[in-house]
């Protein structure tokens, strides 16, 4: 168990959008967590369950409908102006595609420098300039590449250079937002180490977003799952891997390749029937009803609240109900 203070408390939070007709696009739907200092948590789930509109409501970049997020016990969504300028110091964001989130026209000095510049970190220029170098050192990159532009680099070292990016204010949180499924797959691991390196030494706390289970496995303390607005199970990384409890985590994880062929063989393949239904007009009871091959009457009535079975470990499954 985790004994540091929580660092960031997620109560109820809702984030509906705007469908027409008066209808409301559950995009989440009341999800609760915390995440303590220094902890690393991941959340997969498969494309459109509402990761993205999570971690983005959970750093307030977007309003939420309902419920709650406190940073460092501060309301997330209340604060004042300049309650928010500290936050946007404290708290930094990796985006998913290098290409897009960084101006490929700009030089990487300069926006590597720019979070420094906002908040006055360096006391002159010359310190300004040490501060860029050993940020780009950091993420291994050198001077050499400080002058060029954005568009002269991969993907890879475009990714490194959002990593500096994020860090040059010295943040104590970072939001990472599929930081690896843009990349080659010989690049991913290096940039997942990178990360994990920064978040030792800096002992930063990291909500890490990711598709599947393959790599965010490594990154993470604790992992939730989420489908279709909900987050379904939660769970030490460990425990997950060793014990997935709710039947999509275990269709998932079932297809996540394992290196040793026999585990590999022992471990069945299991397909998930039909597509993830709309979050527009989300089913009855556990929204992953239709698509579960354990199934149940109660399942498709009752809607199953998430429940600590084990010590640290969350399900919403009515087959976990005694
Ligand atoms: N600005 C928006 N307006 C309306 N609907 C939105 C908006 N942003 C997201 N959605 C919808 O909310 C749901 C959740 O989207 P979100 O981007 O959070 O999913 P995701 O889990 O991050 O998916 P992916 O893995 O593809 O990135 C989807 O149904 C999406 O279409
Ligand atoms: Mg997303």
């Amino acid at each position: 168990m985790n004994n540091r203070p929580v660092e960031l408390e997620v109560t109820n939070l809702c984030k509906y959008y705007d469908a027409g007709k008066k209808r409301k696009l559950k995009a989440v739907d009341d999800v609760s967590f915390v995440i303590h200092k220094g902890e690393t948590m991941g959340i997969v789930g498969e494309s459109g369950c509402g990761k993205t509109t999570c971690g983005k409501t959970c750093i307030g970049m977007i309003p939420r409908t309902s419920g709650e997020v406190k940073y460092q016990g501060k309301d997330v969504h209340t604060m004042s102006k300049k309650e928010r300028f500290d936050f946007s110091g404290k708290v930094q964001m990796i985006f998913q595609d290098p290409y897009a989130s960084l101006d490929p026209h700009q030089k990487v000095y300069d926006i590597v420098a720019e979070g420094i510049r906002i908040h006055h970190l360096a006391k002159d220029k010359a310190e300004e300039e040490r501060m860029v170098l050993e940020l780009l050192d950091m993420v291994g990159l050198n001077a050499e590449h400080a002058m060029r532009n954005v568009h002269e680099f991969s993907g890879g070292q475009r990714q490194r250079i959002g990593i500096a990016r994020a860090l040059s204010v010295n943040p104590e949180f970072l939001f990472c937002d599929e930081p690896i499924s843009a990349l080659d797959v010989s690049i991913q691991a290096q940039i997942i180490n990178l990360l994990i390196k920064l978040q030792k030494e800096r002992d930063l706390t990291m909500l890490f977003i990711a598709h599947d289970l393959s790599m965010v496995k490594h990154i993470s303390d604790r992992i939730g799952v989420m489908y279709l607005g909900n987050m379904v199970e939660l769970s030490p990384s460990s425990e997950l891997y060793k014990k997935p409890l709710h039947p999509y985590t275990q269709a998932l994880l079932s297809a996540v390749p394992i290196a040793d062929p026999k585990t590999s063989r022992e471990r069945k393949k299991i397909m998930l029937s039909g597509d993830v239904p709309s979050p527009v007009n989300p089913p009855a009871g556990c929204r992953f009803s239709g698509r579960c091959n354990k199934c149940m009457d109660i399942c498709s009535k009752e809607k199953p609240e998430l429940r600590e079975v084990e010590p640290g470990h969350f399900v919403a499954c009515h087959l976990y109900n005694k």
